[in-house]
């Protein structure tokens, strides 16, 4: 096959950009140029229509009613479900939990598993550059068992060092879990062999996907992974869903984290016994708007096609990367070789609140601080970071504006 026969179409970004009402509007004065999509995505059409419609034509309670209505949505609820599964590629629809957002997948795996199975002196392995939420979960649970949390360091340039990750497995591991897609240095981890090399020692792996599952096509089976965790609001969902899947075993393995209806089988003052496979993690009435409008996100992501986006995301990054490399007061904060949506940075005599705050002047919104990686900024040894992050919406332009604006930050604080 020809390079030319493999590359992907090119994306009709101005069309895609009729789709996202929000992104046509002034802030403060100018258009808005909306760079902070690692926080969160804008929503297409496709996700505002499908919430109004489940509104204003299903609403109902799911898996509890025999009315028509009950039994549609618990029908719209559970086609979310097979799609979750097919997106993932996972073998089994009942292996996907809907659950709040990526947190709660990673509390609910380090609650359920970490309650039932670990001991004092069992150790679990995350990576120096991970999210809060998959190092103070971990935090929790170590101090209520006992077991130890150990960290695999990283170069200056954002790269997990594999060689010290080799010499922290020990036969006392128990689990792995580490970013896929790191949300301050755009790191792209190799996960398919930090996953092998867990296996190898007998600890399981759990993946946050939080900031992959947008930008890559992720298919749980081939990366081979336990448990994979991702939210639905950076994936232009809706806000407050998220998936947690785990494989059958390693989920038949874990203890309920939350009791409430729904997960359970039987009740008795005496005695409880669970439900089955995905409902036991499912208790009370879960967020089905946000589930049905998350399987239109899917839908949405999947026409656009997962190459294409990556392959414009890849231009726009490069050509940040370049266009901001020209001002000599910026330095770049995470230069890993294989990376994705996210250019990271500093300037020098400038705060990055300053930046934030200078760039929203200009109606360009990006976000800064230590973006929930405290740890990231101290191996660094910097205290933030301001950082654009990229969507299948934005333009070269865009990218334009953002330089002319923190050249403007340069002339403002001199
Ligand atoms: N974790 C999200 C971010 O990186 C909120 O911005």
């Amino acid at each position: 096959m020809t390079i030319a026969q493999s590359a992907p179409a090119p994306l009709d970004v101005d069309a895609i950009r009729q789709e996202f009402p929000i992104l046509h509007q002034d802030v403060r004065g100018k258009p808005l140029v909306y760079l902070d999509n690692a926080a969160t995505t804008q929503k297409p059409l496709a996700v505002i229509d499908r919430l109004t419609e489940y509104y204003t034509t299903i609403n109902a309670n799911v898996h509890r009613g025999v009315h028509t209505l009950s039994q549609k949505a618990t029908d719209a609820f559970e086609s979310a479900r097979e799609a979750v599964r097919s997106y993932l590629n996972a073998a089994d629809d009942r292996e996907v939990i809907f659950v709040r957002g990526t947190s709660e997948a990673i509390n609910l795996v380090a609650h359920g598993y970490g309650r039932s199975r670990l001991e004092p002196g069992d150790e679990i392995i995350i990576s120096a550059m991970e999210h809060h939420s998959n190092i103070v979960p971990w935090q929790m649970v170590c101090e209520e068992t006992g077991a130890k949390l150990r960290v695999i360091p990283m170069t200056d340039s954002g790269e997990l060092l594999l060689e010290e990750y080799a010499r922290l497995l020990t036969p006392r591991t128990r689990l792995v879990s580490v970013v896929y897609v790191s949300n301050s240095l755009g790191t792209v981890n190799p996960v398919r062999e930090i996953t092998a090399m867990a296996h190898q020692a007998g600890a399981l792996v759990m993946l946050d996907g939080a900031q992959a599952v947008q930008h890559l096509p992720v298919d749980v089976q081939e990366l081979g992974c336990d448990f994979f965790a991702f939210s639905g609001h950076k994936l232009y969902g809706p806000t407050g869903i998220g998936v947690l899947w785990g494989r059958q075993e390693a989920l038949e393995e874990m203890a309920p984290y939350q009791g409430g209806g729904e997960m359970i089988r039987t009740v008795t003052f005496e005695k409880t016994t669970y439900n089955d496979l995905p409902h036991r993690f499912e208790a009370g009435t879960p967020d089905i708007a946000g589930v049905v409008a998350l399987e239109a996100a899917l839908e949405w992501v999947s026409a656009v096609g997962l190459d294409r986006i990556a392959a414009h995301e890849a231009d726009l990054v490069e050509y940040a990367t370049t266009s901001l490399s020209f001002n000599r007061r910026v330095q770049l904060i995470g230069e890993a070789k294989e990376r994705s949506s996210v250019v990271s940075f500093v300037m020098e005599a400038a705060h990055p609140h300053d930046i934030g705050t200078i760039l929203d002047s200009e109606g360009i919104a990006v976000r800064t601080g230590h973006h929930c990686t405290q740890p990231v900024m101290d191996r660094l040894g910097i205290a933030a970071t301001a950082r654009a992050s990229f969507a299948v919406y934005n333009t070269r332009d865009e990218v334009d504006a953002l330089v002319s604006g923190v050249n403007k930050v340069a002339e403002v604080l001199g």
